[in-house]
């Protein structure tokens, strides 16, 4: 029930796990200055759509789904657009879209309450300054994931890769200070979750000016309560010596990491300004590997990019088979405008046609590839963390630390409780599995 003095907001989110933690952020912000959230935009007083700009697709969903919300709002509602594609279009949202009154990207979250009020009031803002120093330290997160915890340790990226717009949209890199994200494990540990996820661009080149993402590692996984402790994303060229003996060190650290490396083409790669070659990437994993045994690894993959010759396609299907990747994300090149991609010549532009075949063939290379290697755990053992009910009635989703995905039967009480499962039998991406002997979670010291 809404209690009768309290307004209410309803957020849809799109993009990456980064712009989930800032909706999380922002319902936090928002339920602080009276505002409770709704499942439907016909029941909110204000509607905001969290964006995402990586891919054209991306803002394309999000310019249908502005046209949906005009006829489903409420008539006094307000319709707000925040993320990416807001700090990327600013202004020039308020002239298409005329039923947006607001417009706020990344690091303009703080006066979203006020912005918000203006706008009930009949205002139209953009807001889309960076501030390098925001890291939304007094806010509480409203978080919606009640197993495991996203905690943004960084902010904005300071790598230039010539196909992202993320530096455009999130600014410069900053990190947040080692002792306010240890505060916020301790905190998530006392609401009963025992599994962090770090969040960065890059974040395993995350500083604070005195800690590096290795003192970072540590100081999380010693917080009393955590059990998994996991990373996303990370850059190839961050992995110093340090970083994975921490890894290695940390008992909480997960045998999973999710390293993008977006071709497998040396000459590609240096035209993307990806400042690592084939060799330096496989040299990469080959460290980790080393240091961490059983390490699944699962990456981002991007074709189609300028200039990409047959040869160079080719590495990328060879690499992926070399590395032998537990999954991937595949994606089709997208010019955003203003990267220096969509500066380079037009006659090295790859037609849709071929950058289709090829993401097809890499699709199916990838899949064989992860069908391959799960087959061959079939019977083994593994400790899950059950983390949600399955689509299919009666059963439950959950995760091993190597990151596999595997459904259980049993009851939506064992939700957030840990596991020891035998994979019985794979779709070929995900496992079914039977419980061998129930753990509850650690208790939680508080
Ligand atoms: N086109 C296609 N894919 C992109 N990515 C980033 N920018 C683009 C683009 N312009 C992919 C990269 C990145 C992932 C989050 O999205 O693979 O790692
Ligand atoms: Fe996340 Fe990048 Fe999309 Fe922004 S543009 S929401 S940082 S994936």
């Amino acid at each position: 029930m809404i209690a009768p003095d309290r307004s209410t907001v309803y957020i849809e989110t799109y993009g990456c796990q980064m712009n989930v933690s800032d909706s999380e952020l922002i319902l936090g912000k928002l339920a602080a200055s009276g505002y409770d959230e709704v499942d439907a935009p016909e029941a909110a007083d204000v509607i905001l759509v969290n964006t995402c700009a990586i891919r054209e697709h991306a803002e394309q969903r999000v310019i249908g789904r502005l046209g949906e919300m005009k006829s489903r709002m409420k008539p006094h509602a307000v319709l707000g657009v925040t993320g990416c594609m807001a700090q990327r279009l600013g202004p020039k949202l308020l002239d298409r879209a005329k039923h947006v009154s607001l417009v706020v990207g990344p690091d303009g979250y703080r006066s979203l309450p006020l912005l918000v009020e203006n706008a009930r009031r009949g205002a139209r803002a953009s807001s889309t300054d960076f501030d390098l120093e925001e890291h939304y330290e007094d806010f509480t997160p409203r978080r919606f994931d009640r197993v495991k915890a996203w905690i943004p340790v960084q902010r904005g990226c300071d790598y230039r890769c010539t196909y992202c717009i993320v530096p455009t949209t999130r600014g410069p890199e900053r990190s947040r200070r080692l002792e306010e994200v240890v505060r916020e494990t301790t905190a998530v540990v006392e609401e009963g979750m025992s599994e962090v996820v770090l969040l960065g661009q890059t974040v395993n080149s995350y500083t604070d000016g005195r800690h590096d993402f290795a003192d970072l590692l540590r100081a999380v996984g010693g917080v009393r309560g955590i059990r998994r402790l996991r990373f996303t994303s990370p850059h190839p060229n961050d992995f110093s010596d340090r970083v994975i003996s921490a890894m290695a060190d940390t008992d909480a650290v997960c045998e999973h990491v999710h390293l993008p490396m977006q071709s497998g083409s040396t000459s590609t790669l240096k035209r993307m300004l990806r400042r690592y070659t084939r060799e330096g990437y496989f040299e990469c994993v080959r460290r980790l590997r080393d240091a961490i045994p059983g390490l699944s690894l699962t990456t981002d993959i991007i074709v189609g990019f300028p200039g990409e010759s047959d040869e160079d396609f080719e590495m990328t299907l060879s690499a992926v088979r070399e590395v032998g990747f537990d999954d991937a994300f595949t994606f089709k090149f997208s010019p955003r405008e203003g990267t220096p991609a969509t500066r380079m010549p037009a006659s090295e532009t790859i037609s849709d046609d071929v950058a289709s075949q090829r993401l097809g063939r890499l699709i199916e290379t990838v899949r064989a590839g992860t069908r391959d290697r799960n087959l061959r755990l079939l019977g083994e053992r593994r400790e899950v963390l059950i983390e949600k009910e399955a689509r299919r009635g009666g059963l439950l989703q959950a995760r091993t630390r190597d990151f596999r995905t595997v459904i259980v039967p049993g009851e939506p009480a064992m939700i957030g409780t840990y596991a020891n499962v035998e994979l019985t039998g794979t779709t070929g991406s995900t496992f079914t599995g039977v419980v061998v002997r129930q753990r509850s979670a650690l208790p939680v010291a508080v």
